[in-house]
């Protein structure tokens, strides 16, 4: 299980996190929403350690990260996809893969991901900037699964994808929690958030304001909506 606990997160003098609180229990998707630029991303890479927490816990099966560098982060089981997807252009789909931190054990072989994602099957030897958005995003959620990790944090997947490209996106995310992984997504598109979410968070200016699970949440999201989403 995943467990933000008061997290106080700064950048300079700029009070960003004034203390989330979040669980998100193994196995299952959390799914963190909240207007531009209340936190969400900040949240993610404080998980990852690219943001330094000033207070407060983030546990993994109760191992402390909060202290810890990224790297090592990530050899605990977590990886990262982050916003904007940060493929490599020049380099292959499968290149793209391969640079990432490949676990001699992992579950997830190369031939496992390409079936996962058949539409990067057929693009194995063009380079990423050759490819659309969607499988731009496809082959960064494929570079994290090679890691075979145990949590995956994505951070506005469908930025920028077409309607049916979401509902391939919400597939994938759904197969990947069938494997076992806990997911921490933040997700601007209500659609695909409440498609694949187990648990929904709400944002306001750095702390949680709202979480139910999603079917709660959906009898009340309009209201949910007016209240903190809406500018
Ligand atoms: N590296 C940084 N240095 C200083 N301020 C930052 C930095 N990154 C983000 N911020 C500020 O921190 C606040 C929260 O940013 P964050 O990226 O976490 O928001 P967000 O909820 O992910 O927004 P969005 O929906 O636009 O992605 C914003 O006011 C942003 O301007
Ligand atoms: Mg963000």
């Amino acid at each position: 299980m995943l467990k933000i606990n008061n997290l106080h997160t700064y950048y300079g003098l700029g009070h960003i996190l004034q203390g989330v609180d979040m669980k998100i229990d193994t196995g299952s998707i959390g799914v963190l929403i909240g207007r531009n630029g209340v936190g969400k991303s900040t949240t993610i890479k404080s998980v990852i350690g690219l943001a330094e927490p000033a207070q407060g816990n983030i546990t993994l099966f109760d191992n402390e990260l909060v202290g810890k560098k990224p790297h090592n982060i990530a050899k605990a089981g977590v990886a990262y996809v982050p916003e904007g997807r940060l493929i490599f252009p020049d380099l292959t789909v499968i290149e793209n893969i391969k640079v990432a931190n490949h676990k001699p054990d992992s579950s997830w072989s190369i031939s496992r991901l390409l079936k996962l994602f058949p539409s990067l099957k057929a693009r194995e030897t063009n380079k990423g900037s050759q490819l659309s958005g969607g499988e731009q995003q496809m082959l960064a959620i494929a570079r994290a699964l090679i890691m075979d990790p145990k949590l995956i944090l994505l951070d506005e997947p469908s930025q920028g994808l077409a309607p049916l490209v979401v509902k391939e996106l919400a597939k994938v995310i759904k197969i990947l929690k069938e494997t076992g992984v806990t997911i921490f997504l933040v997700e601007q598109n209500l659609k695909l958030a409440t498609a694949v979410a187990d648990h929904v968070f709400v944002m306001v200016k750095g702390k949680i304001v709202y979480h139910n699970p999603v079917n709660d949440f959906l009898k009340e999201e309009d209201k949910i909506k007016k209240k903190y989403l809406t500018l």
